[in-house]
């Protein structure tokens, strides 16, 4: 198939690496955003979020690719028009659609091309497709076709996770408009699964949930193996080469984040409440996950006694390496939990930007400055730079020499053979673990007024 003319709507994570993607793959394609000052930056070829490769793409595609703030310029011939604005969750967890229903209702009625295509990327609920569809046909645009090709794209890896899926969803209610997206991916190999609106709107959600599902139990496991003298991570190795299980996503740690899972295992939650359903399992996975961000605190108390006044270094903020996204970071919830107990928290990470976020936070331009003077060290995010903090000279730095390592990626016997106490999650401790100056001490109790 030639080429065709695409519109992207919404620059966001989703929107830029959708847009930058099918340009790659051939098709010329106009991204719309509503911002001024994103539209421009990237104008002029600027790229607003870090996600590695997406850079080189758009810089590869510049001739394909366009950038505006204008709904006319976006849909002006327009052969399928890509919707991957963001869902944030409400407060009340169900998905915000206010960003999509305002592209829907601002599309011209005399939107030209045959029969131009609205194709669903953003994450919404079941069910909104047809909402979509009534909605479009009220409006005297039942020429205008709508499918729904839920992403699966992971923050870090959404270029290479676009141009090599596991699998592409397309779920239509005309069998020639999903016909039509599924030609769109051209050369990539992978398997198309053809279905209904609301199952490929399901298949999105159930994913995230199911993924989310896994780390919630994985912590449980983790949380259980710190009471009996099991190592977690040998648990999951164990666990993961079952091929009905597999390994992946076993990684225990403090919690996840990011803008996907904590949002949609809340809107599946009360899309299934809405329902009459009531989905016990998923209040678990959020429970479980909201207590996983705080047991840092548990640990490092169980070192260093009462909080106040102790400096404790946050290394990594993002919700996890490989992106600069801050949304539903742990960080956010250890940093606050950590300054609410009288502690002075500083912090590095080498691309979030978190100031504005944490604004009691000291952030810190290098590892060393962060760990200068601090009674511990707490592995947040696991970057590849953070492998190597067991050092003499770390050590040297630091008031007192323990590593929590949030996401078990040191080697607890090379830590503590340097000279570290090390806490991991869901790892056997040492009694040579308690740093001396604390183990003698009677746990400080906080006593009331
Ligand atoms: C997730 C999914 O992986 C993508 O398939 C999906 O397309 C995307 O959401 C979305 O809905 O847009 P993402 O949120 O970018 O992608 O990040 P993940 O790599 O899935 O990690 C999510 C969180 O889980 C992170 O905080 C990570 O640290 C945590 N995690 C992941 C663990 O705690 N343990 C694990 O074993 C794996």
């Amino acid at each position: 198939m030639s080429g065709s003319r695409i519109s992207v709507f919404g620059a966001g994570y989703v929107g830029l690496v959708t847009g930058a993607c099918l340009a790659e793959l051939g098709h010329t394609v106009v991204v719309r955003d509503v911002v001024s000052a994103k539209v421009e930056a990237l104008s002029r070829g600027e790229v607003p979020i870090y996600e590695p490769g997406l850079d080189d793409l758009l810089a590869r595609n510049r001739d394909r690719l366009s950038f505006t703030l204008g709904m006319r310029e976006a849909i002006d011939g327009a052969e399928l028009l890509f919707v991957a604005v963001d869902t944030p969750p409400m407060y009340s967890g169900d998905a915000d659609l206010s960003r999509v229903w305002t592209v829907i209702d601002e599309l011209p009625r005399d939107i030209d091309g045959t029969r131009p295509i609205l194709v669903m990327k953003s994450t919404v609920p079941v069910g909104t497709g047809e909402k979509v569809r009534a909605a479009l046909d009220g409006r005297g645009l039942g020429h205008v076709g709508y499918v729904s090709n839920p992403e699966f794209t992971a923050e870090g890896s959404a270029v290479r996770d676009f141009l090599e899926p596991d699998r592409i969803v397309i779920g239509a209610f005309e069998a020639a408009d999903g016909d039509r997206v599924e030609a769109l991916h051209g050369t990539l190999s992978a398997p198309v699964v053809r279905t209904t609106v609301p199952s490929a709107e399901m298949v999105k959600l159930a994913s995230n949930a199911f993924l989310s599902t896994r780390i919630s139990f994985i912590n449980e496991i983790a949380n259980v193996c710190e009471l009996v003298g099991a190592d977690v991570t040998e648990v999951a190795r164990g666990m993961g080469l079952d091929h009905r299980l597999g390994p992946h996503f076993l990684r225990a740690g403090i919690g996840f984040g990011g803008s996907c899972f904590p949002k949609d295992v809340s809107a599946l939650k009360q899309l299934a409440g809405n329902s009459g359903y009531h989905f016990q399992l998923l209040s678990a996975v959020i429970e479980v996950n909201e207590l996983q961000k705080r047991r840092v605190i548990g640990k490092l108390q169980k070192h260093l006694g009462r909080l106040r006044g102790k400096r404790v270094a946050l290394l990594g903020l993002a919700f996890k390496p490989g992106t600069d996204d801050m949304r539903e970071a742990p960080s956010l919830v250890l940093a606050s939990r950590l300054l609410a107990e009288g502690a002075e928290v500083r912090a590095w990470d080498p691309v979030a930007h978190a100031s504005e976020l944490l604004p009691q936070v000291r952030i810190c331009a290098s590892v060393e400055e962060a760990v200068e003077g601090a009674d511990a060290a707490v592995i947040v995010t696991e970057w590849e730079q953070l492998r190597a903090l067991a050092t003499p000279e770390i050590r040297d730095l630091m008031r007192g020499p323990l590593i929590v390592d949030g996401r078990n990626v040191l080697d607890p016997t090379a830590v503590r053979a340097a000279g570290f106490a090390y806490e991991g999650i869901g790892r056997p401790t040492s009694p040579f673990d308690i740093l001396p100056e604390t183990a003698e001490r009677e746990p400080e109790l906080e006593t009331g007024p």
